[in-house]
């Protein structure tokens, strides 16, 4: 397909895309470094391409004005978006754009204080700068003693800041005094987020851990073998807490038990670097080294089982279902039903799909590119269409990406569908 057409059907597919759908926010020419999301549910890019994303749907508007990669952003009162790059530089949009300042080395994290008055920045050059949203000069706060990754207010008065050399730290912003360490984790720590009573930190050794605020004590432990920690992002309206690390994962948690409930592949390739939900919680938008934005419904995404080891283990629900059939409940039914006639997913249903040419269920609006198809599905075309991903093997179609990495579930899912596809 040529990318005209290619880039037309994208945008007819996006157009009919329901709000909870999956979706992708397309147009940067680079990784995406930093995602923010605003109070009514605007999102915010910031991409390795030195730009800054501002997207209604799926419509960018560029901000220009970093000489670098833009890597963290922060939302401020009534629309301001703030930025922070590697070109040292922390740029505030809106009405008037212009720079609140500059560090010695990269912006590495960015936070508006909850009064919306005044923006804290850490930076790779080892300082936490305060500067105010209206106007006047920004002040340095006492040395935290090593590059910083990480900052999160609680309350107007006081703010954690996370190091490289492992610590976290907590500043008394009315007092000025140095900051305390109240975790000293041995390894850099790279995000936090902050949820009330608590904080929870990721960090390069792949440690997760949430610390009571006011005791000081480890109140959960949500370390998997995946690392490193890269991205964290805290819903209050949801209680989710969502975490993406350097494998590609997205893990989300529920804070009030503790419990990690989804875990899933999201990127094709390469870490996720950065994680926002949407206001109500319900979509999390997520990015990496594709120059892409995914925004996954968190119901999409994969319901975690813990095994023996803590780790992602099919052994339970295999003894009551067997892979095939848990393949396509957890990957496909979503969105496609077995039965014949119209149903109300997403997509067309997969009754009689063996045998049958992409894009003629009858009354199902395809996408242009199932449309034209000429793709016969079968054994072999399915498999593709997993082992590739269908945004690769039917580029713009509407269906998300995902890739079914096993060969054998793979070959387990189709054996399933060939049985479950035929009923009456
Ligand atoms: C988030 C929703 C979603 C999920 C999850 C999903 N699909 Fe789809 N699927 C779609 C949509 C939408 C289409 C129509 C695509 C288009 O028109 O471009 C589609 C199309 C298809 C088609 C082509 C059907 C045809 O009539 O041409 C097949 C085959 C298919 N999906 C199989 C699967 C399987 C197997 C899984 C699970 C591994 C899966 N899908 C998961 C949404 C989804």
């Amino acid at each position: 397909m040529g990318r005209l057409a290619l880039t037309l059907s994208l945008m007819l597919c996006a157009a009919s895309v329901a709000a909870q759908d999956f979706a992708t926010l397309k147009g940067h020419g680079g990784p995406i470094m930093g995602i923010a999301v605003s109070p009514s549910g605007q999102v915010a890019t910031g991409s390795f391409d030195n730009s800054v994303g501002l997207w209604t749907g799926d419509t960018p508007r560029w901000l220009e004005g970093h000489a670098a990669a833009v890597t963290a952003l922060a939302w401020g009162p009534e629309g301001t978006l703030v930025s922070g790059g590697d070109d040292f530089a922390v740029r505030v949009w809106g009405e008037s754009p212009r720079v609140l300042g500059q560090h010695q080395g990269k912006v590495a994290s960015l936070a508006v204080s909850p009064d919306g008055r005044t923006v804290a920045s850490g930076s790779w050059d080892g300082s936490v700068m305060l500067w105010p949203l209206d106007e006047g000069a920004g002040t340095a706060l006492p040395a935290p003693g090593a590059g910083v990754n990480a900052l999160a207010f609680d309350g107007p008065g006081t703010l954690y800041a996370a190091t490289m050399a492992g610590a976290l730290l907590r500043y008394d912003l009315t007092t000025g005094e140095a900051p305390v360490a109240i975790v000293q984790h041995g390894f850099g720590i790279n995000r936090l987020a902050r949820g009330p009573g608590w904080i929870a930190y990721g960090a390069v050794d792949g440690g997760t851990r949430v610390i009571d605020l006011t005791t000081g004590a480890q109140i959960a432990d949500l370390t998997l073998d995946r690392r490193p920690i890269l991205a964290m992002s805290y819903n209050p309206p949801s209680q989710q807490l969502a975490v993406g690390d350097g494998e590609g994962y997205i893990m989300i948690v529920d804070t009030e038990r503790w419990q990690i409930t989804r875990d899933f592949r999201a990127t094709r390739q390469g870490p996720v670097w950065a994680l926002a939900f949407s206001p109500d919680g319900s979509v999390i938008h997520a990015g990496g080294l594709d120059d892409v934005a995914y925004s996954w419904p968190v119901e999409l995404l994969d319901v975690f089982e813990p095994g023996i080891s803590g780790e992602r283990s099919f052994l339970r629900a295999a003894e009551t279902m067997p892979n095939g059939e848990r393949q396509f409940m957890r990957k496909c039914s979503i969105c496609h039903a077995l039965t014949p006639g119209p149903s109300r997913k997403a997509g067309p249903t997969l009754h009689g799909v063996f045998g049958r040419p992409a894009g003629s269920v009858p009354g199902y609006s395809y996408s242009p590119t199932l449309d034209d198809s000429d793709i016969i599905w079968n054994e072999t075309t399915i498999d593709a269409l997993f082992d590739q991903g269908p945004d690769h093997y039917i580029p713009g179609s509407k269906m998300p990406m995902q890739v079914i990495a096993g060969g054998s579930d793979r070959a387990d899912l189709i054996d399933y569908l060939k049985q479950a596809t035929k009923g009456e």
